[in-house]
């Protein structure tokens, strides 16, 4: 079957949401909900392609929100339950937050205190988040149980504090993990924390549950669930990003220009930096459609952005056909993480969004122009 990515009608460059990918990772949240009891809630910090909304409001809860603007966004293209967690809030994000949202999870005790009143007054249910000392990431970088990490109150901090008034705990602690790694965080919340738990209404165990990859044990993350919330008689809340919208698109692109220094270099119409920065950040080698690892096959190249940074390289991979101005190049599982951290530094072209619908049309939602470059600054 031809590779629908290479539909002519999709421009370059342009982020294609496969709709019957992410249909499929949202059933098994379904299931998830239903065999555990947990409520799944979508954050916004690793999706928030609104125009793919309505379809996933028909399996998950709601939203969660690490800004005043996210939820403004939440509650505007989603509606129904809107959480909030952010490190620390300024005086003019709790009007808009606690307009928007249900649930609200402090970083610290003295936030907390400075906001307990206003949110008990607009009834929003509240909760403060801990850390579990447990590291789980593979990448220091997105440990929140890392040695000096700024994120969620130590058990030693909670001692001799009165806690009435906190509805929950939030808890998130895992990156791209497994249901083994969401074990031995609980095992740590419980050992540390376990004199608070009955007392809580709701428990949010964040994100980074990355229950739709492949090889994901997802009946024992149901087991570990359902244990929590029958343990504690606790509403259960997970918050993926990534897990919904992984491997449910690409990011399709051109070839520019082919250059050659210490072996051939393809320029394309994207840029690692501007639209795929984890690649940079993380960092991660995605996969490219019909490509192989480096000699792997006839034709090698090291494929750069289209910006003025040296660094701006996606990596190197060989073709089985030289490529030639014009041939395009599909990036996969380029959905999560990426259009929320798109810039548009250099001004260089902005990737539009589309989605290819589950009968096989493709459909443009939003192109990029110079006036959206323009506003970004002043
Ligand atoms: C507080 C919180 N909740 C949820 C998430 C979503 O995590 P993921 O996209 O890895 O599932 C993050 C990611 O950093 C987070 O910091």
């Amino acid at each position: 079957m031809a590779n629908p990515f290479l539909n002519p009608d999709i421009p370059s460059p342009c982020y294609v949401l496969d709709e019957a990918r992410l249909k499929r990772n949202l059933e098994l949240m379904e299931r998830v909900q239903q065999d555990s009891g947990a409520d799944i809630i979508l954050a916004l910090k690793g999706f928030a392609m609104w125009s793919a909304f309505p379809l996933v409001k028909q399996y998950l809860k709601g939203c969660t929100a690490s800004s005043a603007w996210e939820a403004e966004l939440a509650a505007d293209t989603f509606g129904s339950e809107v959480h909030a967690y952010s490190p620390a809030y300024k005086a003019h994000d709790m009007d808009v937050i606690l307009k928007h949202c249900n649930h609200i999870s402090f970083n610290s005790l003295s936030q907390w205190q400075r906001y307990r009143e206003q949110a008990a007054a607009a009834g929003v249910s509240v909760g403060i988040r801990i850390n579990p000392e447990q590291p789980e990431a593979d990448t220091e970088l997105y440990d929140p149980s890392a040695p000096g990490s700024r994120l969620g109150i130590l058990s030693s901090q909670l001692d001799g504090q009165d806690l009435s008034g906190i509805d929950g705990f939030h808890v998130h602690n895992l990156c791209e993990c497994d249901s083994f790694a969401l074990e031995r965080t609980l095992q740590a919340v419980e050992a540390k924390f376990g004199q608070y738990l009955h007392q809580l209404k709701w428990i949010n165990l964040g994100g980074g549950h990355l229950m739709t990859r492949e090889g994901y044990d997802v009946d024992h993350l149901i087991a570990q669930l359902k244990r929590l919330r029958e343990t504690y008689d606790v509403e259960v809340i997970l918050e993926p990003g990534s897990a919904v919208a992984w491997q449910t698109g690409v990011l399709v692109s051109e070839v520019v220009d082919i250059v050659e220094n210490a072996g051939q270099i393809a320029i394309l119409d994207i840029s690692a930096t501007a639209h795929m920065p984890d690649v940079l950040e993380m960092p991660y080698r995605p996969v490219i459609t019909d490509a192989g690892e480096p000699a792997e096959f006839a034709h090698n190249y090291r494929l750069g952005g289209n910006s003025c940074l040296a660094g701006d390289v996606v990596g190197e991979w060989s073709f089985k056909h030289p490529l030639t101005p014009g041939d395009r190049v599909i990036f996969e599982d380029m959905i999560h993480y990426t259009m929320v951290k798109t810039s548009f530094f250099n001004g260089v072209e902005h990737p539009s969004i589309g989605i290819l619908r589950e009968d096989g049309t493709f459909e443009l939602v939003r192109q990029f122009n110079y006036e959206d470059f323009k506003s970004r600054l002043s």
